[in-house]
C-alpha cells in the first residue's frame, strides 16, 4: 500500500490528507478489488463510447483501452500494488492507468462518476454470480436426478411432523428437492432479467451534458438497455437485494435437505451412508462418522440470510441518490455468494457420493402403521363407509395392533372383523407398502410411474 497526502484523484480543494482512521473507515479497496475485471470492462466500454461520440480522440481512447488491459494483467498477475489512500478499485485502476499512459488517463472519467461506475461494476459482478449460481444449482439437480432414477421405486417412510405418515418412494423424496431447486433457478433467472439495465452514463446523479451514447455502452457490456432514470440508477441496490433473497431461499432449501441428511445418517435412522469424502471422525470417539458438511450447509443460511437483512437495513433510510452507506453492500454480497457456491458444491458432492440403504428404508417404510390411510381408503372404496367412519374404524384397528405389539398387516382377519364385521381378506392387498406407493398415481403423486415421468420431464428441461 502506498501513501499519499491529499487524495490525488479529488484532493484539489484539500490541503491535508485524511486522518488514518478516516482512511480506514472510508477505503473499500480491501474488498472491492474483487470487481477489478468488471471495473476495467466498464471503463473500456466507456472509453470506446467516448471516442465514438467524439468526446475524446480516437488515439486517447485507444491508449486508455490498451493501458487498461495492462492494468488488468498486472492485477491478475498479482503484481499490482493496491493503495488504501486511493480508496477503491475505481481510483486505484485510474491512478495506475495514469502512471502507464500519462495524460490521456485523465480523460477517462469524462461524463461519468464513481456513482454510476460502482453501480455498473457491481451489477456486472452480481450478474456473473447469478450465472454461476444457476450452473451450481443445475449440477445439484443432476445429482438428485441420478439418485431419483436409481431409487424411483424404493419405498421409505414419508413424514409429517417427523412422524411416520405414509410410505413414499426415495425417488419422490429426491424429486421434491429438484422442484425446490428448479424454482431457485427460475428465481435467479427472473432477477437477472430484471437487473439487466446499464447504469453507466447516469454520472453522479443527474446524467451528463456530454453527448454520450448510453445504448452503446449498455450493449457492449451485455445489458439489455440503459437504466431510464439517473437518480434511481445510482441509488438502486435492488439487484443486490434480489440476489441475496434468491440466495437466501436457495440456502434455506439446502439447509432443509442438510437437516434430513444429518437425521438420515444417524445410527437411529441409518437411511443413508455418507461417503468418507464427506464425513469426519471424532478425535475422542472412534466410532463416530460425523456429517460435518451437511451441518455446515445447514448453518450457511445464517450468514446468507444475515447479509440480506444487513443490506436491507443499510438501504432502508437512504435519501436519493448515492450515499457512502451503499459501500457496505459489497462485503455482504461477496460473502453470501461465496458461501452459497460452497454450499451448492458441497451438497452436489454429498448427494453424488451418498448411498441410500434400501433395506433400512423399506423396513422403516412398513413400520409406524404407515398404511393406515390405505386401509381407511379401502373401507371407503369397498364397504362404502363415509371417510370419517373409515378413519374411526382404522384408528381402532391401529390401537388394536398397538396393544398386540404388531403392525397392521400382522392382524388376523378375525382381529379385523372384531372391529368391523364387513372387512374381508381383500384388505390385506392394500396394507403392503409397495402396493401403497404404487396406488398413488395421482399427478405428482409418489407412485414410481409418476416419479419416472417427472424425472423424464426434468431431463428434458435440462437438455
Ligand atoms: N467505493 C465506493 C462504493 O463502493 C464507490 C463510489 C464512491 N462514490 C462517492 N461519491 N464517493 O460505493
Amino acid at each position: 500500500m502506498t501513501d499519499k497526502s491529499s487524495n490525488q484523484m479529488w484532493g484539489g480543494r484539500f490541503a491535508a490528507g485524511p486522518d488514518a482512521i478516516m482512511e480506514a473507515i472510508n477505503a473499500s479497496i480491501g474488498f472491492d478489488q474483487r470487481m477489478a475485471a468488471q471495473d476495467i470492462a466498464g471503463s473500456r466500454a466507456h472509453a470506446a463510447m467516448l471516442a465514438a461520440t467524439g468526446i475524446v480522440s480516437d488515439s486517447d481512447a485507444s491508449a486508455i483501452r490498451e493501458g487498461l488491459l495492462t492494468v488488468l494483467s498486472e492485477i491478475q498477475g498479482g503484481t499490482f500494488e493496491f493503495s488504501t489512500a486511493l480508496e477503491d478499485i475505481h481510483m486505484n485502476v485510474e491512478a495506475r492507468l495514469k502512471e502507464i499512459i500519462g495524460e490521456p488517463a485523465g480523460r477517462l472519467h469524462t461524463a461519468r462518476s464513481r456513482n454510476d461506475q460502482v453501480a455498473t461494476d457491481f451489477k456486472l459482478w452480481v450478474r456473473d454470480q447469478i450465472d454461476a449460481a444457476i450452473d451450481g444449482i443445475e449440477a445439484l439437480i443432476k445429482a438428485l436426478l441420478g439418485q431419483a432414477e436409481a431409487g424411483a421405486d424404493w419405498v421409505m417412510p414419508g413424514f409429517t411432523h417427523l412422524q411416520t405418515a405414509q410410505p413414499v418412494t426415495w425417488g419422490h423424496h429426491m424429486m421434491a428437492y429438484v422442484e425446490m431447486l428448479g424454482r431457485d433457478m427460475s428465481r435467479f433467472r427472473d432477477a437477472r432479467a430484471r437487473m439487466n439495465e446499464c447504469p453507466l452514463g447516469s454520472a453522479a446523479l443527474a446524467g451528463t451534458s456530454f453527448p454520450i451514447d448510453r445504448h452503446m455502452t449498455a450493449t457492449a457490456l451485455g445489458f439489455d438497455r440503459p437504466t431510464a432514470n439517473s437518480l434511481d440508477a445510482v441509488a438502486d441496490r435492488d439487484f443486490a437485494l434480489e440476489f441475496l433473497s434468491c440466495a437466501s431461499i436457495c440456502a434455506m432449501h439446502l439447509s432443509r435437505f442438510a437437516e434430513e441428511l444429518v437425521i438420515w445418517s444417524s445410527a437411529q435412522f441409518r437411511f443413508v451412508a455418507m461417503s468418507d469424502k464427506w464425513s469426519t471422525g471424532s478425535s475422542i470417539m472412534p466410532q463416530k462418522r460425523n456429517p460435518d458438511a451437511a451441518e455446515l450447509i445447514r448453518a450457511k443460511i445464517g450468514r446468507i440470510f444475515g447479509a440480506n437483512v444487513a443490506l436491507m437495513t443499510v438501504m432502508k433510510g437512504l435519501p436519493l441518490a448515492y450515499s457512502k452507506d451503499m459501500q457496505e453492500d459489497k462485503e455482504q454480497v461477496f460473502d453470501a455468494a461465496d458461501n452459497l457456491m460452497l454450499a451448492l458444491a458441497a451438497m452436489t458432492g454429498m448427494v453424488s457420493d451418498m448411498t441410500a440403504r434400501r433395506e433400512n428404508l423399506a423396513a422403516a417404510a412398513g413400520s409406524g402403521f404407515s398404511t393406515a390411510t390405505d386401509l381407511a381408503d379401502w373401507l371407503v372404496r369397498e364397504l362404502n363407509l363415509p371417510f370419517r367412519d373409515a378413519h374411526h374404524v382404522t384408528g381402532s384397528l391401529v390401537a388394536l395392533a398397538e396393544s398386540k405389539g404388531c403392525d397392521l398387516p400382522d392382524l388376523t382377519l378375525q382381529d379385523m372383523q372384531s372391529v368391523h364385521a364387513g372387512i374381508t381378506d381383500a384388505v390385506f392387498g392394500v396394507l403392503g407398502v409397495d402396493n401403497s406407493v404404487a396406488s398413488r398415481m395421482s399427478y405428482g403423486g409418489t407412485a414410481p410411474a409418476q416419479v419416472r415421468d417427472q424425472i423424464a420431464r426434468w431431463k428434458d428441461v435440462l437438455k
